[in-house]
């Protein structure tokens, strides 16, 4: 058997053609949607990630900003910049990347972006309004991932769905989101007692726990739904070779590079075992901003719709 791919560039295209639509409309009322964008310091992985979010604004005429402050900003100069673009009524989104540098609560940050224009779904107005099934925007990863399993006709409801993984960014909002789908749901972690037998269970499994290959064989049920969100950099050559045995275009760009892009699930495993297999890269990578884009028209829309006047 071998696992169907589910296409995550393709559902992220049709996601990103549908927002494009509502853009247009939204230009055309006089309003052109705009995302500000808060990278703190010089993480290398999160300029890679916020250049794709910027990228992806003017590809769909959102208007965007970057602020980019040093590493050493002071907390109080954070809180200051977020005020600002809280107060501009032209920016309808604030994202602030993560991870921010280690002197800077970011929990104190997060707290201090208008829940309105959270376009993450990250401040604890908008956790609480998951929680409760309430309108909301949710965290973009996982809504993602809800959007691919709907529209590749994967059923959720009654299924036994298990998480891996309890970050807040993917792990507890994943969970809450299945749950809301009907599905039957377990959040496992790296403390989880017999952890392959917990992740067996699962119709469909999800893994998002940032590292490299950790589920095998012995934690895929035959004929499960594989969602793999992790994102890891292999350059050990011995695990890059036990890891895609075999696959000469890897190999080739393993040997330009000194390093190639792999899940927290061993593909080969999943290959085999699973129904549905989401592949690294272009599984759930870029639902992430498809849904970040989706997210901020939905604040541009409701902005706009506020600031009608009465008739
Ligand atoms: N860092 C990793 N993933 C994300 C995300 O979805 N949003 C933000 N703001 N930072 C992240």
């Amino acid at each position: 058997m071998s696992a169907t791919i589910l296409d995550g560039r393709r559902i992220a295209a049709e996601i990103r053609a549908e927002v494009g639509v509502q853009v247009h409309a939204l230009r055309q009322s006089g309003h052109q949607p705009r995302l500000a964008v808060v990278l703190v310091g010089d993480n290398a992985a999160s300029a890679v990630y916020v250049r794709g979010k910027v990228k992806a604004c003017a590809e769909l005429g959102i208007a965007s900003e970057q602020v980019l402050p040093r590493a050493d900003i002071r907390t109080a100069e954070l809180h200051r910049i977020i005020a600002g673009l809280n107060a501009n009524p032209a920016v309808d989104g604030i994202l602030v990347q993560l991870p921010l540098p280690a002197h800077i609560d970011a929990r104190e940050i997060l707290v201090a972006v208008d829940p309105d224009k959270d376009v993450d779904g990250f401040h604890p107005l908008n956790v609480g309004n998951l929680v409760a099934g309430r309108p909301g925007p949710r965290p973009c990863t996982p809504a993602g991932i809800i959007e691919l399993l709907r529209r590749h006709r994967i059923a959720m409801e009654g299924q036994e769905a298990v998480v891996v993984g309890r970050s807040d960014i993917v792990g507890k909002p994943m969970a809450l989101l299945l749950l809301q789908e009907n599905a039957t749901v377990t959040i496992a972690h790296s403390r989880t007692r017999d952890l392959a037998a917990v992740c067996r269970r699962a119709d469909i499994l999800v893994a998002a726990v940032g590292r490299p290959g950790f589920l095998g064989r012995d934690a895929i049920r035959t004929g499960a739904v594989v969602v793999d969100v992790g994102m890891n950099r292999l350059t050990d050559p011995t695990a890059m070779e036990r890891f895609y045995p075999g696959d000469e275009q890897r190999r080739a760009a393993f040997a330009r590079n000194g390093s190639t892009l792999i899940g927290d699930v061993d593909p080969v495993a999943a290959m085999e075992l699973a129904a549905a297999f989401t592949p690294v890269p272009g599984g759930v990578g870029p639902l992430t901003i498809a849904m970040l884009m989706a997210n901020t028209v939905a604040a541009a829309q409701r902005h706009v719709s506020r600031s009608k006047p009465t008739p």
